[in-house]
């Protein structure tokens, strides 16, 4: 509103597309800074809850494989803190159960169930036909068959170099489980892997 032939500074703001921008990007800004900064300094956010501990080198190497796939294309890895997510899935999902995750697996697809507490849902055996073909136990199932997964062997040349990688960002391995990773991993399958990984799922919290 203008008075006197003065121009109110809302008329200002609002009638100047420039400022109007650089105002509205200040506004978010510290908007974004006042809900993200807090999440780096709180402990259930920072710590692993109890009981969690790191991937092994076979669990590792069979969470490479399920990110090679895309698995998190149809599942996600993330209950919800409703209770009909809870009743289906189990506890909702901690921040701190995720903190060796690098990256996360949450996604937000689900064309198939969230596998976050899959671990010992299932065993090994029902794993694997499954992932050869989903369709011999789930005949409605629109899951891809993973045959070769039976017969491809893990690559044990890399995965030490990986465990080094991720305790840069935090992982706690001793120099002993990177230099023994190679050899622990030689020769198995990378279904093996895959369900070693699936199986700890979940699996640090009750
Ligand atoms: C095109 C979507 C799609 C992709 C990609 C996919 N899945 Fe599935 N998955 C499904 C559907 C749908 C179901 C439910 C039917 C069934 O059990 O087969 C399912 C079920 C599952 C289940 C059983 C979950 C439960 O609680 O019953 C597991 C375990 C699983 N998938 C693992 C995987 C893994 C590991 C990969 C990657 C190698 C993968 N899926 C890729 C769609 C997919």
């Amino acid at each position: 509103m203008s008075t006197a032939g003065r121009t109110s500074g809302h008329e200002k703001i609002e009638t100047n597309n420039f400022l109007m921008i650089v105002l509205i990007l200040l506004v978010v800004a510290v908007g974004g800074i006042v809900e993200i900064v807090p999440l780096f300094f709180q402990r259930s956010t920072t710590q692993p809850v109890a009981g969690l501990k790191p991937y092994t080198a076979l669990q590792l190497a069979g969470r490479d494989i399920y990110t090679r796939e895309g698995c998190y294309n149809c599942h996600s890895q993330m209950i919800r803190t409703l209770q009909t997510e809870t009743l289906r899935y189990g506890h909702y999902s901690m921040a701190g159960e995720f903190v060796y995750d690098h990256p996360f697996q949450w996604g937000s697809k689900r064309t198939g169930p969230d596998l976050q507490r899959v671990g010992g849902k299932y065993s090994d055996e029902w794993h694997r036909l499954h992932l050869n073909n989903p369709r011999d136990l789930v005949p409605e199932s629109n899951m891809p068959a993973y045959s070769w997964l039976m017969t491809a062997k893990v690559d044990d040349a890399t995965i030490g170099a990986h465990m080094t990688g991720l305790r840069r960002v935090g992982v706690p391995y001793t120099d002993e489980e990177i230099a023994a990773a190679g050899e622990s991993v030689r020769g198995k399958t990378e279904i093996e892997a895959l369900i070693a990984y699936l199986q700890v799922l979940g699996t640090s919290v009750k």
